[in-house]
């Protein structure tokens, strides 16, 4: 069986393209999970992929693919900061996990510049838009392959 990605986007992220365009540019949630897709295909990768504004339905979601997938790609959005749950949830399903962030989260307020969900990632990229994630599949996919799938 090949490998199976599992795209985690967090609370607010389907709002994309209308929100904070200051911050987070004219690029829409589809836009950025097409571009996922094309780079899934070029890498040999498949795919699922998931966005709630839940805390307790992203954590259900990663339990109920754990078995299914190789990796976790998450984009936890403003649970980065807050989510002991989501910290546990991500550590306890013994996966390899790479955290993206559209926007530099280092530059920005303070209280963004800790991630609590960072603390059981693999890696953490952080501030290139759109290319955040596809820099993250790439990362996690040579990952899993280096560790021999
Ligand atoms: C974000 C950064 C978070 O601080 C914020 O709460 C988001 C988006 C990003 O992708 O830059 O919702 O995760």
């Amino acid at each position: 069986m090949g490998i199976k990605i599992l795209v985690v986007h967090g609370p607010n992220l389907s709002l994309l393209g209308e929100r904070e365009r200051d911050v987070y540019g004219t690029v829409s949630l589809e836009d950025i999970n097409s571009a996922l897709i094309r780079k899934a295909e070029e890498l040999g990768v498949e795919l699922i992929v998931f966005q709630s504004n839940h805390e307790g339905q992203i954590i259900d979601e990663i339990i109920a693919r754990r078995k299914e997938v190789d990796g976790i790609l998450i984009n936890p959005a403003g649970l980065t900061h807050t989510s002991v749950a989501l910290l546990d949830c991500i550590r306890g399903v013994n996966l390899p996990v790479v955290e993206v962030h559209l926007s530099n989260i280092h530059a920005r307020e303070e209280f963004r510049r800790k991630s609590i969900t960072a603390q059981s990632a693999l890696g953490l990229i952080s501030g290139f838009g759109l290319d955040s994630y596809l820099l993250g599949l790439e990362a996690l996919v040579s990952h899993i392959r280096r560790e021999g799938k």
